[in-house]
C-alpha cells in the first residue's frame, strides 16, 4: 500500500464544489487583493479563535515579521527563539534587524525549554517567540509569567498549531500577538501562501493593518514605510470554506494520532506527548531513525524529517550564535521522524504504517 506523506487532492475532493463556487464568487466580484472576502475571513477567524483582531497577510513568515515590527522590535534588540523550529521563526527576527538568540528544546520534547529562556535573557532581550511545534502547545504559563516578570514581549509562532488549545484558549491568542501560516500543508491551509496575525491589542492591530499595506492610513496618507503583505481574496475565499471544516478535520487528525499511539505502543520509539491535542504532524523519535525511514520508504510509506539541521547550525545564522551547544535539539535532529497524518488518511493506512514499523523492530533490529 502506498501512503503519501500528504494528500491535498484527497483533502479537497469532498469540498471541490464549494471551493470552485468560492473561487467563482471572487472572479465575479473582480476584487482580488483584500476586500470583502478578506474582511469576512478575518471576522470568522476572530470568532473561531476568540480573539479581538485578525490581520490577514501573505504568509506566516510575514505574520512573524510584521508582528515583530509592529511590537517595535528592531536593530540592537535580541529575540529569544527555539533552535529546533522552521527557519522562518528566526529569519523573521533578522528581517526586522534584530538578533535571534537560540535556546535548546526541553529534555522531554520538541518545544523550547522555559528555563533555557531565562538563562538566555540579556539587557538587550525584548521578546521571546515560543513555537507551538507540530501542533503541541509550548509551556505558556511559565513563559508568560517569566515574560511579565522580566518585561519581555511574547509573540507566539502558531504556524503549525491552528486549533490547538492551552487551558481552554486557542494558542496564538495568549501572548501579545500570534502568527499563523496558511501554507497548504498546514492544519488550515490555503491554495497558496497566506498567513495571519492575531492580537487583542487594538492599537497594535491598527498598526499591523497599515504595515501590511505600505503604511497606508487613508487613500493619501502613509504613516510608516510599510510592506506589500496583503492577503489575496482567492486565498481568503478558499480559507473560509476550509475554516468551516477545520474542527472536524482536527478531530480526525486526533483519531489518526490515537491509532498511531495504540499501534506503536511498547515499541522502542518515543511518541508525542498525550497532552498534544492538535496534530499538524505526528512526530516519533527513534534511535535508528534513518534506517526506519528507509525501511518505510522501500515499502511505499513517505515520512519527513523535521529538522535535520536546526537553526543554530544554519549558515544563515552563524553570525548570531552566542552559545554553540544545543544537545537536545541535536538529538531531535538525529532521531525525529514525522509519519503521514492528515484528515483524509484512511485508518487502514495508519494501521499499515504501524504494522510496518512493528515488523521493522521485529525483523531488522
Ligand atoms: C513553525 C513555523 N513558523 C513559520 C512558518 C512560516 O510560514 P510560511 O511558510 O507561511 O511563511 C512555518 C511554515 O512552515 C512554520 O512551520
Amino acid at each position: 500500500m502506498r501512503v503519501p506523506f500528504l494528500d491535498l487532492r484527497a483533502e479537497h475532493a469532498p469540498i471541490l464544489d464549494e471551493l470552485y463556487s468560492a473561487i467563482g464568487e471572487v472572479l465575479e466580484s473582480g476584487v482580488f487583493v483584500g476586500g470583502e472576502q478578506v474582511l469576512a475571513l478575518e471576522r470568522e477567524l476572530a470568532d473561531h479563535l476568540n480573539v479581538h483582531h485578525v490581520i490577514g497577510v501573505n504568509s506566516g513568515t510575514d505574520a512573524l515579521r510584521l508582528a515583530l515590527e509592529g511590537l517595535g522590535i528592531g536593530a540592537g534588540d535580541e529575540v529569544i527563539v527555539p533552535t529546533y523550529t522552521f527557519v522562518a521563526t528566526a529569519a523573521a527576527v533578522k528581517h526586522v534587524g534584530a538578533r535571534p538568540v537560540f535556546v535548546d528544546s526541553g529534555i522531554d520534547g520538541f518545544l523550547i525549554d522555559a528555563q533555557g529562556i531565562e538563562a538566555a535573557i540579556t539587557p538587550r532581550t525584548r521578546a521571546v517567540i515560543p513555537v507551538h511545534l507540530f501542533g503541541q502547545a509550548a509551556a505558556m504559563d511559565e513563559i508568560l509569567t517569566l515574560a511579565k516578570h522580566r518585561g519581555l514581549l511574547v509573540l507566539e509562532d502558531a504556524a503549525q498549531a491552528f486549533g490547538a488549545r492551552y487551558r481552554d484558549n486557542c494558542v496564538g491568542t495568549l501572548g501579545d500577538a500570534g502568527a499563523f501560516s496558511f501554507y497548504p500543508s498546514k492544519i488550515l491551509g490555503g491554495l497558496g501562501d497566506g498567513g495571519s496575525i492575531v492580537t487583542n491589542d487594538s492599537a497594535l492591530a491598527a498598526k499591523l493593518r497599515r504595515l501590511r499595506n505600505h503604511g497606508r492610513e487613508s487613500h493619501t496618507s502613509h504613516l510608516e514605510v510599510g510592506h506589500n503583505s496583503r492577503l489575496d481574496a482567492l486565498q481568503a475565499a478558499a480559507l473560509r470554506v476550509k475554516l468551516r471544516r477545520v474542527d472536524a478535520w482536527n478531530a480526525q487528525r486526533r483519531e489518526i494520532a490515537a491509532i498511531y499511539r495504540q499501534g506503536l505502543a511498547n515499541l522502542p520509539v518515543v511518541l508525542p506527548p498525550v497532552e498534544q491535542r492538535s496534530f499538524n504532524h505526528f512526530v516519533i523519535r527513534a534511535s535508528c531513525r534513518d534506517r526506519l525511514k528507509t525501511w518505510l520508504a522501500d515499502r511505499g510509506v513517505e515520512t519527513v524529517i523535521y529538522y535535520a539541521v536546526p537553526c543554530h547550525r544554519q549558515p544563515a545564522f552563524a553570525a548570531d550564535l552566542t552559545v554553540s551547544s544545543f544537545p537536545f535539539a541535536e538529538q531531535l535532529a538525529q532521531n525525529a521522524l514525522a509519519l503521514p497524518l492528515y484528515p483524509s488518511l484512511p485508518d487502514v493506512a495508519a494501521i499499515h504504517v504501524c504494522e510496518l514499523i512493528r515488523e521493522f523492530f521485529d525483523r531488522v533490529q
